[in-house]
């Protein structure tokens, strides 16, 4: 059973295959990630089967399955943020915040992901903290970072 906001969204597109994609997109927005709920209602309201539904909710990096904490935290994995000990970064951050990769904390405040290459090499290692950048980390300078954010 789906809630008034993902109906609206559903309802809004119709059975226009071609809009899954843009339905995905506007239900990310609403909920923050997409919910299992919705996924089952674009694919019988748009008449589209799950699986294709499915294979596009995993498919693309900007969509998520799992609710995202309020702080969603990126650690960039590219290059040159690998070369300059991202692994270990992404190891404390896990460590503070008692989580995987991949997860979210318990009370809902911090979600954590390892991503590519986020723009800002010169900055290496660099993880983004909702839009905010912070660069040039140590696994020592990640608490401060994370009190900044109420941890
Ligand atoms: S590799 Fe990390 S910002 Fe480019």
């Amino acid at each position: 059973m789906s809630d008034q906001r993902t109906s609206a969204i559903v309802e809004k597109y119709g059975t226009d295959e071609s809009a899954t994609l843009s339905a995905l997109q506007d239900l990310q927005e609403e909920h923050g990630y997409l919910p299992r709920e919705a996924l089952l209602d674009v694919s019988k309201r748009m008449e589209v089967p799950l699986s294709r539904v499915l294979s596009l909710a995993t498919f693309f990096n900007a969509f998520s399955l799992k609710p995202k904490g309020k702080h969603h935290v990126n650690v960039c994995m590219g290059t040159a943020c690998h070369v300059r000990g991202s692994q270990l970064i992404l190891e404390k951050l896990e460590r503070e915040l008692g989580i995987k990769s991949g997860d979210t904390t318990p009370d809902r405040n911090f979600s954590l992901d390892a991503v590519r290459c986020v723009g800002c090499c010169g900055l290496a290692p660099v993880i983004m903290v909702g839009d905010t950048f912070h660069g040039k980390l140590s696994q020592a300078k990640v608490p401060g970072v994370l009190k900044k954010y109420g941890k």
